[in-house]
């Protein structure tokens, strides 16, 4: 089925009406700025009025009738966001002394799974860190989207990566077996609360020493950098339309405090890091 909005439209039609709007608009346009962007700052107070709150919206990414053309021109994109933020080196800093830990016990390679991983950025970038440094590890790559595995399984066997890809939805099926980190990206904001916490209790249960957790903020900032980044940085219609839907949907701090103590995980540490994210990890 594809994800279809509160007016009805489906991704289809949300794409054709982006593209229409994008190529009857001059180049010099003040639709060229953000939805409710103003100098003055009073008049930003819709837009933090309508960040109060999640607004949830289905994504066009996670549409399974999206053509695997747009959904790896989608991926691409999002790379390029991830290559912008620094994303690589947050999880590389977390995962780093579980890593060295593990080399200095001689305990074999660790398992590692990436949980939404879309096309696998993530896991290539770290398997080839871990492999310079020396680290053994074993990589799995976890998401619903059959395209998604097959992007991956593709661009990781280019690289020369020894990755495993599985189909799995989170919501329905359990990781395939128990791995010791589980890594996870811009991947809780899709969910409510009930089932982000359910989420939190299976990375819980299914490793052995921790999971690490990065997801966007509900911020004003965080709006207009989804906004603006999405378009410098590539020309998917879905990332454009993708990127501000999920920081209307995606946790606040306070919010996601409060998913983990439903979930009964009480000393998980949150840092906010730039550019508007947290950054969440438990260690067991
Ligand atoms: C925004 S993308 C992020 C992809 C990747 N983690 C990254 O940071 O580039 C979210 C991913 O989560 C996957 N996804 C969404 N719901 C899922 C579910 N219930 N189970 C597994 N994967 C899911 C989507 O297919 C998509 O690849």
């Amino acid at each position: 089925m594809p994800a279809i909005d509160r007016l009805g439209r489906s991704s289809y039609d949300l794409i054709t009406l982006h593209l229409r709007a994008k190529s009857s608009r001059p180049i010099f346009s003040p639709h060229l700025l953000p939805p409710y962007f103003s100098l003055n700052t009073t008049s930003n107070r819709s837009l933090r009025q309508r960040l109060k709150s999640r607004n949830l919206q289905p994504e066009l990414m996670d549409d399974p009738e999206l053509p695997r053309e747009q959904h790896d021109h989608a991926l691409r994109g999002l790379t390029t966001i991830h290559r912008f933020s620094g994303l690589v080196n947050r999880f590389w800093r977390g995962l780093l002394p579980i890593l060295k830990r593990s080399q200095q016990n001689q305990s074999g390679p660790l398992k590692i799974a990436d949980m939404g991983c879309g096309d696998g950025y993530l896991l290539r970038q770290l398997a080839r860190k871990s492999a310079a440094h020396g680290f053994a590890v074993d990589w799995i790559g976890c998401d619903f989207s059959r395209t998604a595995c097959d992007l991956a399984a593709q661009k990781a066997r280019d690289a020369g990566g020894n990755i495993r890809f599985q189909k799995v939805d989170i919501l329905t099926g359990d990781l395939p077996e128990k791995v010791d980190v589980i890594i996870n990206s811009l991947f809780l904001h899709h969910f409510e609360a009930g089932d982000a916490e359910l989420i939190l209790k299976k990375f819980r249960d299914a490793t052995t020493q921790a999971f690490i957790v990065e997801d966007l903020r509900r911020t004003v900032v965080g709006y207009y950098l989804a906004w603006t980044c999405g378009r410098l940085l590539t020309r998917s219609p879905i990332v454009h339309y993708d990127g501000v839907v999920s920081v209307e949907g995606a946790f606040s701090i306070t919010e996601i405090e409060s998913v983990l103590a439903a979930a009964d995980i009480h000393t998980a540490k949150i840092c906010k890091r730039w550019p508007e994210r947290f950054v969440l990890t438990f260690h067991h």
